[in-house]
């Protein structure tokens, strides 16, 4: 049986091309399973998974979720709001104490870059990265190549373009280093101070003019501003954004081809993407969010056939 080359998924930096092969083989299988009238199998049925959620989610947290209900795992949930991390405790005891209860996965989500690298040198359990910080986010990375994959074909050789505040997205350094690794095309396009200056050290061009990245592109994929992240102001006003790099119905009809469109989520209607562009046909936003629960169980159950019971 094949396997992936890591115990645990902290990153897509750490995968190859193989593993991202295998995921998605194992995904089109469990998309089909989660299409059927009873959308569940015993596969995981001897597993314990831990969600440990250190920062606010809905659709990745949810999507675990699900993932791990449709593999007939068992589940606990954790929300640091919630805990005793109020209280100071540290990651690792907050951990320990979690896998004393015999967690044999632990799913977090975590502020702080590296923080599931850390986990992994520290305890006993298989470590999937739910989002550190502005580093990394694969599971994302993962259903966005394989949504790619299904409405287009291939990865490989397509244009992407990644559009909006880059600097604080885990989203964007995720997506680089998958569509690298399958051979596509990356550009990124926003206001120059949500670019990071040495971002083109990692292949990557940037382009400031959003016409011309959408006449390069076969698909946009399109973030967020993340004024959560920020502790200065990194362009003058809203407004003055969307004119700049918000993608609307007009221009993106005006462009004389369809490109596909993505977004993570969540979205800013009307600020990054209007209504009009979020729900067109051209949108595969939803698609994404389906997709993500069989990358999930793909990752889940690869990393849970290494465990030895
Ligand atoms: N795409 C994503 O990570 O969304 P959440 O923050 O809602 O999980």
């Amino acid at each position: 049986m094949k396997a992936l080359s890591t115990e645990h998924l902290l990153g897509i930096k750490y995968l190859k091309n193989e593993d991202i092969n295998l995921i998605f083989e194992t995904a089109d299988h469990f998309k089909e399973v989660i299409n059927r009238p009873i959308k569940k199998v015993p596969s995981l049925r001897d597993i314990t998974i831990a969600n440990l959620f250190f920062e606010n989610s809905t659709r990745t947290k949810l999507s675990f979720e699900l993932a791990e209900k449709r593999l007939s795992a068992d589940i606990i949930n954790f929300s640091a709001s919630q805990s005793s991390v109020k209280k100071g405790e540290t990651l690792i005891d907050t951990v320990n104490n979690i896998l004393s209860m015999k967690v044999d996965i632990v799913v977090m989500r975590h502020p702080n870059v590296g923080a599931g690298v850390f986990l992994s040198k520290h305890v006993d359990a298989r470590i999937i990265n739910a989002g550190d910080g502005a580093h990394e986010h694969p599971t994302q990375a993962l259903l966005d190549s394989y949504s790619i994959k299904e409405k287009l074909g291939t990865v490989k050789g397509k244009k992407i373009v990644i559009i909006g505040d880059i600097l604080h997205s885990r989203v964007a350094l995720s997506n680089i280093f998958a569509l690298q690794l399958q051979g596509a095309q990356v550009k990124v396009c926003g206001p120059t101070t949500l670019i990071p200056k040495h971002i083109t050290s990692l292949g990557v061009e940037v382009e400031t003019n959003l016409r011309k990245a959408l006449e390069w592109c076969d698909v946009a994929n399109v973030l967020r501003v993340q004024h959560e992240r920020m502790d200065i102001k990194y362009f003058p006003s809203i407004r003055e954004y969307t004119q700049l790099f918000g993608i609307n119905k007009q221009l993106l009809d005006s462009l004389g081809k369809k490109i596909v469109i993505m977004h993570p989520g969540p979205i800013n209607r009307g600020v990054e993407i209007t209504s009009d562009v979020a729900d067109s046909d051209q949108s595969i936003i939803l698609n994404q969010v389906e997709n993500g629960v069989a990358i999930r169980m793909a990752v889940i159950y690869l990393l849970a056939q290494q465990i030895k019971k």
